[in-house]
Formats: structure tokens, C-alpha cells, sequence
């Protein structure tokens, strides 16, 4: 085996999960009321997903007894601050001692701020968009100042701020009786992409004050945009304000989280379906894993000098050999971009657990099954597999 797969003994080996998609009862959050709202597009409620709110600790003990070495969890602000100005030191600690559990354990945590879920009351106001949004991410993370504390290196301050902005964009559209297009996703709402660059940077001046050895920065949807010979400027043109903008609010920061799952094909008139041959994964994503060596290369050149944490990349399958295929592959196109110079520095699957998958259960990501009525886990041969691969510090080769 060639040293080029080598990583380095810093290099973060973990698994992600969110606070909304974990924990169950997330009943104070925008999500919750959304998924009550009677909208089509949920199929069912979060309800007690994973209890992992209760069942942290086993969580973290089957991870670490895996071969992880670090974890990406993240902290609600729904359950921080449930009224506007009224902080909850419960669930401060609660989330200090998750922090605490985890080192105990052998995983380093890395902590998301703020993974796609909000207080009820935040939304009401009119979310990101509204005026004071970033003084009130602000202030929340102030409040949550024991739990960076506590022995956190890094921080994500929000998750997919593209997503966050498409979702808002999708919301008017739903509500305004507006149509959604028939390919591809929704222009992100421009007044919430800015309000959210303007609330990443007051959170990272936030937490460098609060706790300056923190390393923080953001994580970003990659779509990895191919387009067809002659459809180049169409294609840039589509990813400017999709993906480009947040990358490059990311230079500067201590790291840029990279998120990457598949393509997306752009011809002279914009977004192309899935290639009819190609093989879908249950979100009906193409299956191409190769996706996340073009991401952290795209991230590389917009970002350039801010070292690149895959902060998620993984497979919806119910075929854990896919799973394992996938992530080989994967791990291939990380392992040629490593040895062509780019400065990657951990890589965290997505995710730890069969979780909920905004808006029903189907689409099962984890590396380790829940049983969603008895709550019990069963890691599947994946998760040995990649926690083996992390104990051994070498890449597996490109498929
Ligand atoms: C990302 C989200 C994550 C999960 C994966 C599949 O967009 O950050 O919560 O849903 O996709």
C-alpha cells in the first residue's frame, strides 16, 4: 500500500449526527411546528427519534469502541433558549455533559451551533431574514458559552447555510402558493443567505471572544455541479449564489466544512435528472461517490490557504455493502486529493445513526441501525469497517 493513503496522526476520524434528528421531542423547535403543519412533504414527525437526548451515552460509548476518535454532534437552541431572553440551565448542562462524556470517552467533539432546527419563537419573527437574527444567534451562543468551555475544539457555527437559505425560499414558495422548479432545488432566499453570512461571522467573533482556542467555521453543501461541454458559464452562473457565496464568506476561518453526498448534471438550460442507467440511493440521489473529491477541490480554489474537515458524506441505503462501497470509493477521491496537495484535515461520515431524515425515517444513513421503538442499536458491518480504516490511518484506494 502506497504511503500517499497515509493520514496523518491529527487527522479527525468521525461520525456526525443533529440534535433534531437524534434527540426526539425537539417540540419547541420551527421543525416540530413544521412537521405538524399538515404539509405534504413531511411524512412523518421526528417524534422520539433516536432518544438520543437520553441516550448520548450510548451512543458515544459504541463510537469510540468502534475506532472513532471524534464525533459531530449538535446543541439546540429551541431547547437553550426556549423563550426569547430565557435561557435554560438544564439544557446547558445537559449539553456541557455530553461535551464532558465525549473526551471521557476518547472523542473529540466537534459542536454545530445551529443544524437546520430553530426556537419556534425565532421563526415567528420572521427567522434569518429578520433584522437582529445575528445579534440573536449571538446572544444564544453567549448563553451556551459553559458548554464551548468545556474541552470543545472545534465549532460549526451553522450547517448548510445553503440548504438554510433554499428552505426559506422553499417556505415563501409553499405559503405564497408559488411553484417550486421541476428539477433541482429553489434559488436560496437572498435576503436570508446574507443575513446568515452576516450571523456566521458575529458567531465566529462571538466564540473567538468567548473561548479563543476554539477553532471554528462552517459547513457547505456541495452539489458538485458537472456541466455538459458547452454549458460551463451556465453552470457557474447556477452555482454562484447556491454554493460559491458561502464558500468564499468561509475564507479566513480556521476551516471549511465540506458536505458531499452527489452531482448534480447542468446542461445549456440548467439542472439535468439523474441519468437514467445511473444507480439512485433512497433520497434518488445519484450514486456517485466520486463526489466528494470534486467538492473538497472546488472548496480548495474558492477558499484557498482555509484547510477543508469533510464534515459529512455518506450513503441512504438499506444494503450495508453499498454502504461499504461507496464510502471506499469516497475515501479513493479524498485519498487523490490528499496527494495532490490539498489540505483536508479530518473526515466525519454522516452519520452515526439511522436518524430522521427530515420530513420520514426511510432514508437510512447510519453506519449504526436504531430500532425506532425499543431504541436499541446494532452497529452494521460498515461502521466496523470505517472505524477499523480510522484505527489503521490508511485510506482505502480509489474504486
Ligand atoms: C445534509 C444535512 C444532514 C442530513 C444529510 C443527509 O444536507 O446536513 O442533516 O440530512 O444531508
Amino acid at each position: 500500500m502506497s504511503t500517499d493513503r497515509r493520514l496523518p496522526d491529527s487527522f479527525l476520524w468521525g461520525a456526525s449526527t443533529s440534535a433534531h434528528q437524534t434527540e426526539g421531542g425537539n417540540t419547541n423547535s420551527d421543525w416540530w411546528a413544521f412537521e405538524h403543519s399538515g404539509i405534504d412533504f413531511i411524512k412523518e414527525s421526528s417524534g422520539d427519534a433516536c432518544d438520543s437526548y437520553h441516550r448520548w451515552p450510548e451512543d458515544m460509548d459504541l463510537l469510540a469502541a468502534l475506532g472513532f476518535t471524534d464525533y459531530r454532534f449538535s446543541i439546540e437552541w429551541a431547547r437553550i433558549e426556549p423563550a426569547p431572553g430565557e435561557y435554560s440551565r438544564a439544557a446547558v448542562a445537559h449539553y456541557r455533559r455530553m461535551v464532558e462524556g465525549a473526551i471521557e470517552r476518547g472523542l473529540r467533539p466537534m459542536v454545530t451551533l445551529h443544524h437546520f432546527a430553530a426556537p419556534r419563537w425565532f421563526m415567528e419573527r420572521g427567522g434569518w431574514a429578520a433584522t437582529g437574527s445575528d445579534e440573536l444567534f449571538a446572544r444564544y451562543i453567549e448563553a451556551a458559552s459553559a458548554v464551548l468551555a468545556s474541552g470543545v475544539d472545534h465549532v460549526c457555527t451553522i450547517n448548510e447555510p445553503n440548504m438554510v437559505a433554499v428552505m426559506a425560499a422553499v417556505q415563501h414558495a409553499l405559503t405564497s402558493g408559488g411553484a417550486l422548479p421541476p428539477l433541482g432545488l429553489p434559488l436560496p432566499d437572498e435576503a436570508t443567505a446574507n443575513a446568515l453570512i452576516r450571523a456566521h461571522a458575529r458567531a465566529v467573533e462571538t466564540v473567538k471572544t468567548l473561548a479563543p482556542h476554539v477553532r471554528t467555521g462552517w459547513s457547505v453543501a456541495n452539489q458538485v455541479y458537472q456541466p455538459l461541454p458547452g454549458a460551463e458559464e451556465v453552470a457557474a452562473a447556477f452555482r454562484h449564489p447556491r454554493e460559491d457565496i458561502f464558500l468564499e464568506a468561509a475564507r479566513g476561518d480556521d476551516w471549511l466544512g465540506v458536505q458531499s453526498y452527489t452531482r448534480g448534471l447542468i446542461g445549456p438550460d440548467g439542472p439535468l435528472p439523474v441519468p437514467e442507467d445511473a444507480e439512485r440511493t433512497i433520497t434518488g440521489w445519484e450514486y456517485y461517490p466520486q463526489s466528494l473529491g470534486h467538492a473538497v477541490r472546488h472548496c480548495a480554489a474558492l477558499a484557498p490557504g482555509t484547510p477543508l474537515i469533510v464534515t459529512e458524506n455518506g450513503i441512504a441505503t438499506a444494503d450495508d455493502t453499498r454502504r461499504i462501497d461507496y464510502t471506499t470509493a469516497a475515501l479513493g477521491s479524498l485519498a487523490e486529493a490528499l496527494h495532490d496537495g490539498i489540505d483536508i484535515r479530518g473526515y466525519f461520515h454522516w452519520s452515526a445513526l439511522d436518524n430522521y431524515e427530515w420530513g420520514r425515517y426511510e432514508p437510512t444513513f447510519g453506519l449504526i441501525a436504531v430500532d425506532h421503538r425499543t431504541f436499541a442499536r446494532t452497529p452494521k458491518p460498515s461502521a466496523a469497517w470505517l472505524g477499523a480504516v480510522g484505527r489503521s490511518r490508511i485510506l482505502p484506494a480509489a474504486a
